[in-house]
Formats: C-alpha cells, structure tokens, sequence
C-alpha cells in the first residue's frame, strides 16, 4: 500500500468500539498489514496528560476549556501519531476522533456546531479519515455497561448522552460516504463480521 488509511472509531461510553477496534487490528495484522493504534483523548506522552485532567479533573471546567483541550490533544496525535504512521503506508485505527467532539460538545453540551467545526479543522490539519464507524447503542444499554464508577464525561447525565447519540446519527445522514452506523447491540462477533464487510467493500 503506497500511502495509509486513517479508520476512526466512535460512538457512546460502552458502546463496545474499543473491543472492535482491537479485533479489527488483530485481524489486519494477521493479513500482513502493519497497524498503528491510538485514541482521543491520550494516544502517548503528552496526550496521557491532557487525558487525565479531561477525564479526572475535579474542579470546575468550563465547556469551552472542555472544547480547546480536547482539541489540543487532537492536533499532538496528529502530528506525532497519526500522519507519521499514514505517510508511511500504515493503517491507523483511532479510538474517538473529531466525531466525538461534535456529538460531545456540539449536541451534548449545546456549543455552536459551525465552531466546532472549524476548530476541528484546525485540529487535525488537513488529515481526514478514510472511514469512520459509528457503534450506535440506546443511552440506557451503554450507561448500565459503563456501570457505577463513571469518570467525568460519564457522569454527565442521561439527557447528556442521548444528546450526543441523537447527534452522532445526524453526522452520520450527512457524511454517508465516510460514516458507517453500526448497531452496537448485536453480539461481538456479529459487529465483528459487519465491520469486516464494510472495509472489504471500501478498500480492499
Ligand atoms: P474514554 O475513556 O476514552 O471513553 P471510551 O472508552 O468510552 O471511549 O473517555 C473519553 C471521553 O471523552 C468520552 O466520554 C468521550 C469524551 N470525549 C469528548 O467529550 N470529546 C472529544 O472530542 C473526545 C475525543 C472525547
């Protein structure tokens, strides 16, 4: 492969995408394929910083200081993760991306979606992923999965997430071509299979 892809992997705390990131790794390397694994926020280094203060701060923090930081983690794993490992001619499975702070803080939390966007696209520069997977799951299933020891963003309510879920399907309808929904109830080894068929008919 002459130049990498960039996968991206979203959807609601519980939904389940981290597992499938990790089967999907599991199964590219085994056809030969050299696999670079990261998330958001926190792929190394700084980025475990910027993580821990996002998912264990305490203290206030504003949604727009929610926003700049989880924006500034973005643009550290791009520059030092993800375009590195694209140019090349990796496969860069991304555990949350530019998706979630849409569906996080555009529709969770109310902030202007024209910003967000335009923030995200300083962020990631340029860089886009080939194909993003959405695992959609009713609010109820992925809270009761998360169970009782919820870190910040977990914790921020019921209508919160069903916020961010109804979001989520809305990228999807606009960006068909990039964003795969995927029903996150169905059994691990069910999602497995769709999430192979849908990159077969993308890209291989
Ligand atoms: P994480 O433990 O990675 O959650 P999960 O295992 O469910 O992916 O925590 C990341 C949290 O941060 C998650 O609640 C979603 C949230 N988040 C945002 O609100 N905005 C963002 O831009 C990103 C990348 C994550």
């Amino acid at each position: 492969m002459e130049k990498g892809l960039f996968i991206t992997f979203e959807g609601a705390d519980g939904c389940g995408k981290t597992t499938q990131m990790k089967l999907l790794a599991e199964y590219l390397q085994k056809q030969g394929h050299d696999i670079v694994l990261t998330r958001e926020p926190g792929g190394k280094g700084l980025g475990e910083k910027v993580r821990e203060i996002l998912l264990n701060y305490d203290g206030e923090v504003s949604d727009r200081c929610e926003s700049f930081l989880f924006l500034a983690d973005r643009a550290q794993n791009i520059d030092i993760i993800v375009n590195p490992a694209v140019e090349a001619g990796k496969i860069v499975l991304c555990d949350r991306h530019t998706d979630s702070t849409v569906a996080y803080q555009g529709y969770g939390r109310g902030l202007d979606l024209d910003r967000i966007n335009l923030l995200n696209n300083i962020a990631v520069n340029g860089r886009k992923p080939d194909l993003t997977f959405v695992f959609d799951i009713d609010t109820e299933t992925s809270m009761k999965r998360v169970g009782k020891e919820k870190d910040r963003m977990e914790n921020a309510g019921i209508e919160f997430h069903n916020r961010v879920r109804e979001g989520y399907l809305k990228i999807a309808q606009q960006e068909p071509e990039r964003i795969k929904v995927i029903d996150a109830s169905k059994s691990i080894e069910e999602i497995h299979k769709e999430v192979l068929n849908k990159i077969a008919k993308k890209f291989f």
